[in-house]
């Protein structure tokens, strides 16, 4: 998994998403009642939502398996006189003395973890969730037709002063567990020839919401309202947020 979320990747997704759209920020900011809240973004990446968080003073705190995200999440901050307290950690092995009052997992990222550690994710945060907090998670869901790409095909390439990184994608579908068995590559070009080059597996799990919401009940969360964010990611982009406590 080295190159999960790597170098390339991380450029690309800083270059394209370096904060959340306002519209889903204000959704999650609406949920912070005071300062006092502790607030905690597991597989937070690049902070695009923990950076705006704590520019208006939010006690927020955030983990993630990456660390060239996490290093972007650091000096982006740094850059904006904030000293964002980020770790490593994956949210299937987290564990902590502190219990929070919010927990965000945003932008589908809950769809990333393989069905054998969801369980455990999800007691893992239901352990740390303060008597009244809440955790709202946003999730990729099984709806409309779906594309499968049985070559590499290039689907996104920006250039940087000194390079361009193109990626490439391939998908299959794995009907029986609703996974989408996605693989990217990322190739930095420098001068007409290829520097580095990433291969990254991107499983991306499908979700049924009624069943999830029975996850979610065999995982002590009761009471479940899910949201829908109308042109949350922009004109045209709506989403959905799972509330749960
Ligand atoms: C699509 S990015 C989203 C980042 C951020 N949540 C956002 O809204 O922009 C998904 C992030 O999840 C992280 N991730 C994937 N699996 C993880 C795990 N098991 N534990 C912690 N972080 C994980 C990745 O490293 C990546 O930074």
């Amino acid at each position: 998994m080295s190159n999960y979320y790597g170098e390339l990747c991380t450029k690309m997704y800083e270059k394209e998403k370096p904060v959340a759209e306002e519209r889903e920020l204000d959704f999650y900011l609406s949920f912070v009642k005071n300062k006092e809240m502790k607030v905690l973004e597991p597989m937070c990446g690049n902070g695009r939502l923990l950076i705006p968080f704590l520019q208006k003073g939010i006690n927020i705190e955030g983990f993630d398996i990456s660390e060239e995200m996490l290093k972007v999440c650091k000096e982006k901050g740094e850059k904006l006189h904030l000293d964002p307290f980020v770790f490593k950690k994956g949210i299937e092995e987290f564990k902590s003395d502190k219990l929070y009052d919010l927990i965000l997992i945003p932008f589908g990222s809950f769809s990333l973890l393989p069905d054998s550690i969801v369980n455990k994710s999800l007691h893992n945060l239901k352990s740390v969730l303060a008597n009244k907090g809440k955790l709202l998670l946003t999730l990729m869901e099984k709806e409309g037709e779906i594309k499968e790409i049985l070559d590499w095909n290039e689907t996104n390439r920006i250039s940087f002063s000194n390079e361009t990184i193109v990626e490439f994608k391939k998908v299959t579908y794995n009907e029986q567990n609703d996974i989408l068995e996605t693989q990217l590559k990322y190739q930095s070009i420098q001068n007409h020839s290829i520097r580095k080059s990433e291969i990254m597996d991107f499983p991306i799990k499908l979700y049924d919401m009624k069943a999830f919401k029975n996850t979610l009940k065999r995982n002590g969360f009761q009471n479940i309202i899910v949201h829908e964010i109308e042109n949350g990611y922009g004109n045209g982009n709506s989403f959905k947020v799972v509330e749960c406590s």
